[in-house]
C-alpha cells in the first residue's frame, strides 16, 4: 500500500470510475472503485446516508453511486420520520434514499425498525398491549412497503437491546413489554416481507467480550426458538484512542458458526482533533483490518461505512473534539483510509467472468390468491466471486419482468394477481454480477379472488354522526379450504367521503376506491378463520351514504 498524494487520488477514482462504465462489470482493476472490488469478492461496500445533502450536494451524490452497492439511510427509515404520529406515515426521505439506489443498482439495508432512540414520545407512554400492538403496525407497514422492492434486501430489525455490560438495555421497550418484544419484532418482520434478511444489530460487539457474548447467546437461544434473525450487525465505531479489537474476525465467525450471516453495519474510525499524517495511517490500519476480516469470513455480507465524508459525520455532535472518523475529507478528497479499503478489496481480486450453473426445474408448494412459494434445485458458483443468489422471472415473451430475489433456493412470491397462471423460471446470480441460464419453467395459477374466491369481507358500520362514521369490524373470512397467508379487501368510499384513519391492516386510497392489505399479524387465516380491521370516515354534512362493494382476494 502506497499513500497517494490527495489529488493524484482524486483523479484516479474519477478516472476509474469512467473505466467502471466503460469495462464489463466483472472486470476489477486497480483503479477501479470500491464497488467494483468488493463485487468482485461476493461482498458489499456500503455507506449511510443523509437525505440533506443527498437532495442538495453533487459531490454528495457522485461518490455515493459509484463507489458503494450498499446504501443505509442515516436516519431516514428511523421511527421519528417515518411514523412521528400514531398512523400517520412519512416516506419521504426513506423514499429518496430506495429511489435513488435503484438508479445506481445499489441495494438498501433499512435501518432501523425497534430502537430505544429517536421513537417518538406517543410510543414511550403508551400500556403494553397498545404498545405491542404500535410496534407490530410500525413493522408491518414500513417493511410491507418495500417487501415488493427489490432494492430493499434487510432490516435491523431490534438495534442496541443491550447495556454496555451485556445486560437487557432497561429501555421503555423492556421495561414496558419485557424481553419478548425481540421475538415479537422479528416475526412482525418476516410477517411482512417473508425473504428479507432480518438483523440484529449492536456497537462495542466487534471483539469477543461480555457483551457481544451476551448477544451471541440471544441469538442462538432465538433461533433454537424458531424466531426468525437471519442476521447479526456488528456496527463498528471506533477510535483510535482506545485500540483495535484484534479478534474481530474470530468473533465474526463463531457468529456465523451458528448459521446466521454477519456484517459490519456502520464504520467509522474516529480520532482526537486535529488530524494529522499519523493519526491518518493508524486510522488506515484500522479500516484496512476491519475490510480483511470480513473478507476472510465467507457468512460476512460487506461492510457499511458510517457516512463517507467527514463534511456529514455524527462524531463530531457527539464526540467533543473528536472527528474526521470517514475515508473522505471535507472536501470529498480521499484519505489514506479510502486507500486502505480500496487495497484490501482489490488485494486477491481475480476477474469472475463464470456464471454459476443453471438453476434446477423449480416446483411449486403453497399457492393462494396473491402469493406462490417456489423452490429449486440449487446452482454452483466456481468464478471466484461465489454465489449471491436467484433472480426469479416471469416467463411473458419480449421481457419477463423480475417476481423476486433470494439468496436461498426458495422463495415467496408475493403481490401476485388471484385468478391468474404464471409461468416462472430462475436464474443464479455470482458476486460479481455474471447470471446463470434460465432453469426449466413451472406454471402455476393463483386462486380465484373476488366473487367466489377464498375469502370474503363485510363492514359494519359501528358509530355514525352526521360528519362521518366508524366501520367496524370488517370482518374478513377464510372461505377456501386451504390457509391463506394475506388478504386484499376492496370497497368503494361514496363521492365526498374521505378516510381519516384505520387499524389492523394496511390501507391505501385511490380516488375513492380503498385497498386494505393484512398487517403483519393478521394475515394467515385457515380455512373457515376470520381476522378483522376497521376505519373511519368523514363524509359532507348531512349525507348518510356508507361504503359498497366489499370485494376480498
Ligand atoms: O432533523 C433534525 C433537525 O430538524 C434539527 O434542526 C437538528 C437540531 O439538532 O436535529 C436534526 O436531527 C438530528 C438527526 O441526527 C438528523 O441530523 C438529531 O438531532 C440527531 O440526534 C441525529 O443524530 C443521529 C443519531 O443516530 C441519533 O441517535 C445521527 O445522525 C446518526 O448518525 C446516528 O446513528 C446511530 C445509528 O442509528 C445507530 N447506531 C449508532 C449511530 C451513531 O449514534
Amino acid at each position: 500500500m502506497f499513500v497517494l498524494s490527495s489529488s493524484l487520488a482524486r483523479v484516479l477514482t474519477v478516472v476509474g470510475t469512467l473505466l467502471a462504465f466503460l469495462l464489463p462489470a466483472t472486470s476489477a482493476d486497480a483503479s477501479s472503485p470500491l464497488r467494483t472490488h468488493a463485487a468482485a469478492r461476493g461482498k458489499f461496500i456500503g455507506a449511510a446516508l443523509a437525505t440533506g445533502p443527498l437532495a442538495n450536494e453533487s459531490a454528495y451524490r457522485t461518490i455515493a453511486a459509484t463507489e458503494f452497492n450498499q446504501i443505509t439511510a442515516e436516519n431516514a427509515m428511523k421511527w421519528d420520520a417515518t411514523e412521528p404520529n400514531q398512523n400517520q406515515f412519512n416516506f419521504s426521505g426513506a423514499d429518496a434514499i430506495v429511489n435513488f439506489a435503484t438508479q445506481n443498482n445499489q441495494e438498501v439495508h433499512g435501518h432501523t425498525l425497534v430502537w430505544h432512540s429517536q421513537t417518538p414520545g406517543w410510543v414511550q407512554g403508551l400500556s403494553a398491549s397498545a404498545m405491542r400492538s404500535a410496534m407490530q403496525n410500525h413493522i408491518s407497514r414500513v417493511v410491507g412497503r418495500y417487501a415488493d422492492n427489490a432494492a430493499v434486501v434487510s432490516w435491523d430489525v431490534v438495534n442496541e437491546v443491550f447495556d454496555d455490560n451485556g445486560g437487557m438495555r432497561t429501555s421503555f421497550w423492556y421495561n414496558t413489554l419485557g424481553q419478548s418484544f425481540i421475538a415479537d419484532a422479528f416475526r412482525a418482520a418476516r410477517a411482512a416481507d417473508s425473504n428479507a434478511r432480518l438483523c440484529i444489530n449492536d456497537y462495542n460487539v466487534e471483539g469477543i467480550n461480555a457483551k457481544s457474548t451476551a448477544m451471541y447467546n440471544l441469538v442462538r437461544s432465538l433461533r433454537q426458538q424458531g424466531v426468525p434473525v437471519d442476521c447479526v450487525g456488528f456496527q463498528g465505531h471506533l477510535a483510535i484512542q482506545y485500540g483495535f479489537p484484534n479478534d474481530i474476525q474470530q468473533n465474526l465467525q463463531r457468529f456465523a458458526d451458528l448459521g446466521v450471516q454477519v456484517r459490519i453495519t456502520e464504520l467509522d474510525v474516529r480520532m482526537q482533533m486535529p488530524r494529522d499524517a499519523s493519526k491518518d495511517a493508524t486510522q488506515a490500519t484500522y479500516y484496512r483490518n476491519v475490510v480483511n476480516a470480513c473478507l476472510a469470513v465467507t457468512a460476512c455480507a460487506g461492510v457499511t461505512i458510517w457516512g463517507f465524508t467527514d463534511k456529514h459525520s455524527w462524531v463530531p455532535d457527539t464526540f467533543q473534539g473528536q472527528g474526521a472518523a470517514l475515508i473522505y475529507d471535507q472536501n470529498y478528497q480521499p484519505k489514506p483510509s479510502y486507500n486502505a479499503v480500496h487495497d484490501a478489496l482489490a488485494g486477491g481480486t481475480t476477474t469472475d467472468n463464470t456464471p454459476p450453473t443453471t438453476p434446477g426445474t423449480p416446483v411449486t408448494g403453497t399457492v393462494t390468491s396473491n402469493s406462490a412459494s417456489v423452490t429449486w434445485p440449487a446452482s454452483t458458483d466456481t468464478g471466484g466471486s461465489g454465489l449471491a443468489g436467484y433472480n426469479v422471472y416471469r416467463e411473458q415473451g419480449a421481457t419477463d419482468p423480475l417476481l423476486g430475489q433470494s439468496t436461498t433456493n426458495s422463495i415467496t412470491l408475493t403481490g401476485l394477481t388471484p385468478n391468474t397462471q404464471y409461468q416462472v423460471y430462475v436464474r443464479a446470480r455470482d458476486g460479481a454480477g455474471n447470471l446463470s441460464g434460465n432453469s426449466p419453467t413451472v406454471a402455476f395459477t393463483t386462486q380465484s379472488g373476488p366473487g367466489g374466491g377464498p375469502c370474503t369481507a363485510t363492514g359494519t358500520v359501528q358509530n355514525q354522526w352526521s360528519t362521518g362514521y366508524v366501520v367496524q369490524p370488517v370482518t374478513v373470512t377464510n372461505t377456501g379450504t386451504s390457509a391463506i397467508s394475506g388478504w386484499t379487501v376492496t370497497f368503494t368510499l361514496p363521492a365526498g367521503h374521505q378516510l381519516t384513519g384505520s387499524w389492523n391492516a394496511s390501507v391505501s386510497v385511490s380516488g375513492q376506491t380503498v385497498t386494505a392489505r393484512n398487517a403483519g399479524y393478521n394475515g394467515n387465516l385457515a380455512p373457515n378463520a376470520s381476522t378483522s380491521f376497521g376505519f373511519q370516515v368523514s363524509r359532507p354534512n348531512g349525507n348518510t351514504q356508507t361504503p359498497s362493494g366489499y370485494t376480498c382476494a
